[in-house]
């Protein structure tokens, strides 16, 4: 792929989550830690991870990328049992089972530039790498990042996500709509491909960016 990889951006890199307290933050993390030491599950059955919440600065994409950063250094692994459940190691430790997953993160408004691109040979081939990869996080599926031509935009997105489901490939999400506001602004159709195989984590916490200063200083 060209300028497209896994790099991560840099206020999101090497986060200790630890350091994301308060702001009702405790639950989303939870879930999202347990999320990641089983992978292996999850990838297996291509759970797919819906973060939503209305306001802005709550965590969702640090969140995310956490996911994403695990996901290429993983180091808790869980093997699956013959009876389906899931028996965890220390992979590091072990040396067995490390695996790390092909994937890449991407704002939802430049993935859609990406697709606006019908006739580039070069973004053709970037998009179709990008739907084959283990994990994708399409950072930001909000109203805001919708071109003029709504209608495209739902079909490009529609298409990734239904791919993606029929390949068992995990796409995480982040957004500002709830599920109902994302059925209504991207459709019916590109929910049903994401809830094939779905975890919902609400955020409820109030936007955190005008404290980010102060909580530094601390
Ligand atoms: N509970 C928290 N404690 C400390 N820092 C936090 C907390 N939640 C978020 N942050 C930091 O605040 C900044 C904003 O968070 P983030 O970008 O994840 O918000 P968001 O929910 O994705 O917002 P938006 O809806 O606007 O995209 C990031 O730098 C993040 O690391
Ligand atoms: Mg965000």
């Amino acid at each position: 792929m060209s300028d497209l990889d896994f790099s991560i951006p840099e206020i999101y890199r090497g986060q200790d989550i630890s350091q994301l307290k308060g702001n009702n933050i405790d639950q989303p993390k939870q879930i999202l830690e347990s999320y990641v030491r089983q992978f292996p599950i999850n990838r297996h059955r291509g759970t797919n991870l819906f973060l939503y919440g209305t306001a802005n600065g709550q965590g969702k994409t640090a969140l995310a990328w956490y996911v994403l950063e695990k996901a290429k250094t993983p180091n808790m692994h869980a093997i699956l049992k013959r009876d389906g459940t899931p028996d965890f190691i220390n992979a590091e430790q072990t040396r067995v089972n490390a695996r790390s997953y092909s994937g890449l993160g991407i704002r939802f408004d430049k993935f859609l530039d990406l697709a606006a691109l019908k006739y580039d040979k070069e973004a053709r081939s970037d998009l179709q790498a990008m739907a084959d990869l283990d994990i994708v996080l399409l950072d930001d599926v909000s109203e805001w990042a919708l071109s003029a031509n709504r209608h495209e935009d739902q079909r490009a997105l529609t298409s990734f996500l239904k791919e993606r489901a029929e390949n068992k490939r995990i796409t995480v999400i982040t957004s500002n709509l709830d599920p109902k506001g994302f059925q209504l602004i991207m459709g019916n159709t590109a929910w049903s491909a994401l809830n094939q195989s779905l975890l919902e984590v609400q955020f409820t916490g109030g936007d955190i960016r005008p404290h980010l200063q102060t909580l530094r200083q601390q």
